[in-house]
């Protein structure tokens, strides 16, 4: 594969599978991992949070209620207790069973296959083992060879700016915290990220441009329609974040 950093030069234009290929499948599981590389999606986000023990697993809630037969929060589930729950069922019974992957299962599916956009979620203050998962993060890519084809994303940008501390090679993409109403260019400086990006409902062409002009390439999430497709298209995205990536790779090629 080649580099992220030269793929993004090269393409005017791609899709990113949102949690997995979500609109297909169970988000942010393996078989939603699955549908995403089967998709042609050139990249891949996905979630991680952390179990009581230290697991860090491929999960967008810190309740598991919303995603998984279980209750609680995440981080008080050890990793035995997470890996009994199905989380599946709740999407369709033709995936009942699907479990929480860890992250070592999502990247050795991934690694070396497909570009992976790892959203690393915000900083809990009191918590300073979230410095510790961004560590083994950052030693996990390297060990998985996936230095070149991964990208860090987060609202929390002191996560961004401390992958870079650890490894300033490794991609980072800011995401704008909702009401910060500074310039991508702007929000980019702040923590020494390679890439922005917004919602769909917030991108402005003052945004856009601003982005253009300082050369970040930008992406919104998330996009599963045609018209939004073609408002964020006409606004100049590099990338667009989507439940449905097989059916926005048709939209875009024929256009
Ligand atoms: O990549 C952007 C998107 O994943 C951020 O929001 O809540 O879906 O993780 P969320
Ligand atoms: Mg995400």
């Amino acid at each position: 594969m080649k580099s992220l950093a030269e793929f993004v030069r090269e393409t005017p234009f791609f899709a990113i599978a949102h949690r997995g290929s979500s609109g297909d499948a169970p988000e942010n599981t393996m078989a939603a991992l699955r549908r995403a590389l089967s998709s042609g999606a050139p990249m891949v986000e996905l979630d991680v949070q952390r179990t009581a023990d230290n697991t860090l697993v491929v999960f967008h809630d810190d309740v598991l209620g919303r995603t998984t037969n279980g209750r609680g929060y995440i981080r008080q589930t050890s990793t035995d207790d997470l890996m009994k729950l199905d989380a599946g069922s709740w999407f369709s019974e033709a995936f009942a069973g699907e479990r929480v992957p860890t992250i070592v299962q999502a990247l050795e599916l991934l690694a070396g296959r497909v570009y992976v956009n790892i959203e690393l979620k915000p900083f809990d203050d009191s918590d300073t083992s979230t410095i510790d998962d961004v560590h083994k993060l950052v030693e996990l890519v390297h060990r998985f060879n996936m230095a070149h084809t991964v990208a860090f994303s987060s609202f929390d940008h002191r996560t961004l700016a401390l992958v870079k501390h650890l490894d300033w090679r490794l991609p980072t993409v800011a995401l704008q915290v909702p009401g910060d109403e500074r310039p991508p260019a702007t929000v980019v400086a702040s923590c020494g990220a390679n890439a922005w990006g917004c919602s769909v409902e917030e991108l402005t062409s003052d945004w856009a441009t601003n982005a253009r002009a300082h050369g970040i390439p930008y992406g919104v999430y998330t996009v599963n329609t045609k018209p939004d497709l073609d408002a964020m298209l006409a606004l100049g995205v590099h990338a667009v974040v989507t439940n449905y990536p097989e059916r926005i790779m048709n939209f875009s090629t024929n256009r």
